[in-house]
């Protein structure tokens, strides 16, 4: 039955190798679904311009929904030399169906089938991604409104550099994300377009309506030339770049949230059932969700590099080359995915050390800069301002203690121009980053529920497909 779907000008069936090379049966079945959908919106269009009759439809229409049962129950058996998906599924409705069946295939080819198939595919999951980047956001939001008070080292060159609070730095992470979100619905646009109607390159002479096919569907648009309709995996690739600068934020997030949790930080604990323990060291807890998110954004970035790659020297139109477009995407979805959900847990689950983050802002003068802004203020250009306060760290240092613990008569030795007025505790230096986007916890409380309120309502807007 298979051997004979495909019956014609070839004389020989390929053989058992090449059919074992080209089948994609083992990684497109992910697409049935998809696969069926597009199926029944192709018989009820040819329904509706008259080349099926009501009959043939329904029998067609019942079958579809039978073989999509079988799939999902496990029962379809998947063969290489039916290579794919499509092949799969029309063999089976043929089987049921008789002659009915050989008519499915009117006015289409599986190149713009299979097109059809991943942007169908493609938008679902953005919008199972995007549903889940809100729930990460809004976990961060929280979290940043509950501290946004928390004072803690801020660092440049992972130095430290100047007091922010804790608040202020998980809403650096929401703002990456936010970003990140944009970027996927701005993909989805370009995603959400039917090739359908495109036929294997050149389009067709049937009266295929395809604007009928697009509304069925809910694509938003006709792709409008067939060669590019069938070829085009640029939104494949831009959805690759997405996740691959998602991947990269939550790289850089686990990193800190790694040093974070060291014996030497300890700004964050992680709660046990996010952790694991070593084969030998009864005490170790490592934070392996991190490590492993940190990993994944390799295979993602690889992923993006498999795409342009696959892409760059095809001519017009579809070439077999583009079969291997699906691993990489499936595993981006999965791992962006996975790596999304881990970081709900840890976001949730880290338990913040207060304690920890005062210790450590007693190392690092990390008020210095407001003594040199101090200066300037009393009318000293910068530059001189810059080099009493590092005047002043110097003899802080020698006399072994922080900045702000020197002594009035010590700090009036740099300079006759400090006066009582002059504040160097952390606690009113954050507060005075008071600017749009500064570190004061009130800037921070307000960005945090300005963030909570956004994420409100575009939770309302997002409609995940089941
Ligand atoms: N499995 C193929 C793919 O993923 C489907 C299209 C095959 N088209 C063809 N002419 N062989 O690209």
């Amino acid at each position: 039955m298979s051997k004979k779907l495909l019956k014609g000008f070839l004389k020989q069936p390929a053989s058992e190798f090449t059919s074992r090379f080209s089948a994609s049966h083992q990684f497109d079945r992910t697409l049935f679904k998809q696969d069926i959908k597009v199926s029944h919106a192709q018989i009820k269009m040819l329904r509706s311009i008259g080349l099926l009759s009501a009959k043939e439809y329904k029998a067609l229409h019942t079958a579809l929904n039978q073989v999509a049962k079988e799939i999902a129950a496990g029962q379809m058996n998947w063969q290489d030399e039916l290579e794919d998906i499509h092949m799969h599924i029309e063999a089976r409705i043929t089987e049921k169906t008789g002659d009915t069946g050989r008519k499915i295939h009117i006015g289409r080819s599986r190149n713009d089938q299979i097109a059809t198939d991943m942007r169908l595919y493609l938008r679902e999951e953005i919008d199972h991604i995007t549903y889940l980047m809100l729930e990460l956001r809004h976990i961060l939001a929280t979290r940043a409104l509950e501290h946004h008070a928390l004072l803690m080292p801020g660092f440049t060159h992972l130095q430290p550099a100047q007091p922010i609070t804790f608040g202020h730095h998980l809403l650096a992470w929401y703002e990456m994300l936010t970003r990140d979100q944009a970027r996927l619905a701005d993909c989805r646009k370009r995603v959400n377009v039917l090739p359908l109607g495109a036929a294997a390159l050149a389009g067709t002479s049937f009266p295929i309506n395809r604007q009928f096919l697009a509304d069925e569907l809910r694509f938003d648009a006709l792709l409008s030339n067939s060669l590019d309709a069938v070829s085009a995996r640029d939104f494949i690739t831009e959805f690759l770049a997405a996740t691959a600068i998602c991947m990269q934020h939550l790289s850089r997030w686990s990193e800190e949230l790694i040093l974070w949790c060291t014996a030497q930080f300890g700004f964050v604990e992680l709660p046990d059932h996010l952790c694991t323990g070593s084969s030998i060291m009864p005490q170790k807890k490592n934070p392996d969700l991190p490590e492993l998110i940190r990993g994944k954004s390799a295979r993602v970035f690889g992923n993006l590099t498999a795409l342009l790659t696959l892409m760059k020297g095809q001519p017009l139109a579809y070439n077999r080359d583009n079969q291997e477009d699906k691993e990489p995407l499936f595993d981006s979805v999965t791992t962006i995915k996975d790596c999304l959900k881990a970081w709900c847990l840890l976001a949730e689950g880290m338990q913040v050390n207060a304690q920890r983050m005062e210790m450590a802002l007693q190392h690092g003068h990390m008020n210095a800069t407001r003594l040199a802004d101090y200066l300037t203020e009393k009318g000293l250009p910068f530059r001189k301002s810059y080099e009493l306060a590092g005047q002043a760290v110097r003899l802080a240092i020698a006399k072994g203690v922080n900045l702000q613990d020197l002594s009035p008569a010590q700090l009036q030795q740099i300079s006759p121009l400090i006066k009582k007025d002059l504040f160097l505790d952390y606690p009113r230096l954050v507060a005075s980053y008071n600017l749009p986007g500064g570190s004061a916890p009130r800037r921070v409380k307000t960005a945090a529920r300005t963030a909570l309120r956004q994420i409100a309502k575009q939770r309302e807007r997002l409609q995940v497909d089941s």
